[in-house]
């Protein structure tokens, strides 16, 4: 079984157990990494061309505004074949109650016909909250298996769990 993870992850300040925090490495790219070292994924990173604010509190702003307006914000790069994976892992953090919208922009781009998506999803407290309900909206022709939702503060202690979760699901 060959496994793919597109993920988007955010660098800058962000929200721990409530008090914020800078940050060199976002926690789903830190989840995207140990569920590439315990099945021996790919990862594809979304990347945006405009960035969105290192400031955590304007960055709550922009991102709301592109959720309320549908947005699908441009790409540094796009994938356009996952023919050679059987499993595709979409991990994000959970931005007001789903993914943000960049991945949406890589999804909407895919075939995902015949193949099996899990959502991952990075929070402070929503859990997976519409992470299953935007693949199934969003991979056309996928089956949706089970998810997985990690709390971001935690993220980097998380292998045990992702290595449990990743090598039920995905070997
Ligand atoms: C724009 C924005 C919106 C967020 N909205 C939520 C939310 O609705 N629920 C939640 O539990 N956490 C929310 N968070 C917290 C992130 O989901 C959490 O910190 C995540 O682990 C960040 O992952 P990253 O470092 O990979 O970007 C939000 C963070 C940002 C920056």
């Amino acid at each position: 079984m060959k496994t793919l993870v597109i993920y988007y992850s955010r660098k800058g300040e962000n929200y721990f157990n409530g008090s914020l925090k800078i940050i060199e490495k976002g926690n789903t790219c830190r989840v995207a990494e140990f569920i590439r070292d315990a099945v021996g994924a790919d990862l594809f990173e979304v990347e945006t061309v405009k960035e969105y604010s290192k400031s955590y509190m304007t960055c709550i702003e922009e991102a709301k505004a592109e959720l309320k307006a549908g947005a699908r914000p441009e790409l540094k790069k796009y994938l356009d074949d996952i023919c050679g994976y059987d499993n595709i892992v979409v991990a994000g953090p959970c931005w007001w109650g789903t993914y943000p919208m960049a991945v949406i922009t890589q999804l909407e781009k895919l075939d995902f016909t015949g193949k099996k998506v899990f959502p991952v999803m990075t929070h402070e407290g929503s859990g997976l909250s519409g992470a299953p309900g935007a693949l199934k909206k969003y991979c056309r022709g996928a089956e949706v298996g089970e998810g997985l939702a990690i709390h971001g503060a935690d993220a980097s202690e998380s292998p045990p769990e992702v290595e449990a979760r990743a090598l039920k699901n995905l070997k």
